[in-house]
């Protein structure tokens, strides 16, 4: 019988959390550990996913595939997971994305890259309701992407050898509600979220550059301000201004929490010779090491 597996990769994101879900750009990276989805024939729908904490993403992305180009869902689709959903790596956008490259291999079907994103990102909307895209687009594009809002932009940088150590808060992070209250927060303090926004714009078009160019200082110092930033918009946890102290005073080039935060994960960039006292230091502060490569 034939099967076909596709898989995408998981994501974390470098700059401009937030900021992105309101027509600003950010850039984030796609990670090694990746979520595989296999498809074959059945006498009805199945799914065998036991990794997938929602399974309406699955369900939706094969309903809206289906209907789009009118093919049957009369197959058995099973998932498996290099990473666990609690980490706050993608797995949503990242088994949405596998699943619609695995429908199209099943139904030798060809579209193109924007084409999964804008049908991977519609079916994201549709559940999650908020949410700019940059997943959906990491999970497709793979690499280090500059990106904006629902997929405006979607620029490969070519990125090399960023050393990142990454810290789990031990905390999951409920992004919706995040994305929500800064909501709230733009009506209430307008002018001072908006300014926050305009700073952060900045930084990330300066990291654009300080990546691209290798310019680990500078892009420490930018990630220490796009943390300040998120500070400032009260997201961040106690927890996660710790962690990237720490790793700052272990000799990190700098450090910010990555996502929505509440919760979930630090990055922190980090010169080759330091990466174990880093680790080191964001242990001892409670943290959990993420040992995933980037920008694969
Ligand atoms: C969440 O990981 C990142 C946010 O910017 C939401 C989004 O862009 O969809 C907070």
């Amino acid at each position: 019988m034939l099967k076909i597996k596709s898989s995408a990769p998981g994501k974390l994101m470098l700059f401009g959390e937030h900021v992105v879900v309101y027509g600003y750009p950010c850039i984030v990276t796609s990670v090694d550990s990746r979520i595989y989805v296999e498809v074959e024939k059945e006498k009805k729908f199945k799914i065998d996913a036991p990794q997938v904490k929602d399974l309406r993403f699955v369900e939706e992305t094969v309903k809206q595939f289906c209907k789009k180009y009118k093919v049957s869902s009369k197959i058995l689709l099973k998932t498996y997971s290099d990473f666990s959903s609690k980490f706050g790596l993608g797995s949503s956008s990242a088994v949405t994305v596998a699943t619609i490259k695995a429908l199209c291999k099943f139904y030798k079907i060809e579209i193109s890259k924007k084409e999964i994103f804008d049908l991977g990102y519609k079916v994201v909307l549709s559940i999650q309701k908020v949410g700019s895209g940059f997943d959906v687009a990491s999970a497709v594009f793979g690499g280090t992407i500059y990106f904006v809002t629902g997929g405006k932009i979607i620029e490969s940088l070519s990125v090399k050898n960023l050393s990142l150590v990454i810290g789990y808060s031990g905390v999951k992070a409920d992004t919706t509600s995040i994305v929500n209250k800064i909501g709230s927060k733009i009506k209430d303090q307008r002018s001072k979220t908006l300014n926050i926004f305009e700073n952060m714009k900045h930084i990330v078009e300066e990291a654009k550059v300080s990546l691209v160019n290798s310019d680990w200082e500078k892009t420490g110092e930018l990630m220490n301000q796009n943390h300040k930033l998120l500070q400032e918009l009260g997201v961040s946890t106690e927890k996660l201004d710790v962690m990237c102290q720490v790793a700052i005073s272990a000799g990190a080039y700098g450090a910010k929490l990555s996502g929505a935060g509440g919760g979930d994960c630090m990055i922190s960039i980090v010169p080759e010779n330091k990466t174990k006292s880093v680790k080191s230091a964001i242990i001892n502060a409670g943290g959990e090491i993420l040992n995933v490569k980037i920008n694969i």
